[in-house]
């Protein structure tokens, strides 16, 4: 049987802020190859404390959400899941996967999203925190497990479509977010592949990090 996606709350007893770390480090070497090295460094954030804290707090701050209309402090932090027949994973993949059903069926977490009702603030000059005229939805975080490459690929577009039936079911009419401009502007290109448009370039930082915000009016 073919693979199926779920998408599920994050939660800290799932220990999902943890496994969002684990995410972007499955990232890193695979970024360094393909020349986008620089959109994340090389540093691994699963033992940093920050990273760690920052992660913590908005899986946090999406359970103190659950059932919450749309308001300045909301947040919302999913996990997909793809459900595959178990002997067809890979060792490494199948300590990744939950317990088989009695279908011989396990879900893998191959994918982390996290949506907030207030702009990244390294951004501001471009997107206020809040914008009361045009309300929007910030993409926070995004990122697949790059150790489940067999059975991942379209988990970012589907967690986006995810993203548009959230914005819509709380009355929210705009998606926005930012990413890195490196590399030929590639994950702009799969942004804009999804329906975003690039608004306006920006530099974060002393090191001067290369960034768009980009948006989707829906
Ligand atoms: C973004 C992401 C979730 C999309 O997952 P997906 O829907 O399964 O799509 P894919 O992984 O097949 O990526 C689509 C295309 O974008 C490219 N791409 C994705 N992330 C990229 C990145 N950070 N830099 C350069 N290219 C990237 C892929 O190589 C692929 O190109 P191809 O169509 O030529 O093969 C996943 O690619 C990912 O986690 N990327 C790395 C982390 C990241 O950059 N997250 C976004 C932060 S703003």
């Amino acid at each position: 049987m073919s693979t199926t996606f779920h998408i599920r709350l994050a939660s800290l007893a799932a220990k999902d802020n943890e496994r969002f770390l684990a995410f972007v480090d499955s990232q890193l070497p695979w970024l360094e190859s393909v020349g986008s090295g620089g959109q994340w460094g090389s540093t691994p954030r699963g033992n940093v404390e920050a990273s760690q804290k920052k992660a913590f707090t908005r899986v946090q701050k999406s359970e103190a959400c659950e059932g919450k209309p749309y308001s300045s402090y909301w947040g919302r932090a999913y996990v997909l899941e793809a459900e595959v027949d178990v002997d067809s994973l890979s060792d490494e993949v199948k300590q990744l996967s939950g317990p088989p059903n009695e279908n011989g069926r396990v879900r893998v977490p191959v994918a982390g999203m996290v949506l907030e009702s207030t702009s990244a603030d390294y951004v501001r000059s471009i997107l206020p925190e809040i914008d009361e005229k045009s309300p929007f939805l910030y993409l926070f975080f995004l990122a697949s497990d790059r150790r489940t490459s067999s059975i991942n690929k379209g988990s970012g577009a589907f967690l986006i479509n995810h993203a548009k039936e959230e914005a819509t079911r709380l009355g929210i009419r705009r998606i926005a977010g930012d990413c890195w401009t490196g590399n030929g502007r590639k994950l702009v290109q799969f942004y804009e592949s999804q329906g975003f448009k690039s608004i306006e370039d920006f530099e974060a930082g002393d090191q001067k990090w290369p960034g768009t915000v980009f948006e989707m009016r829906i």
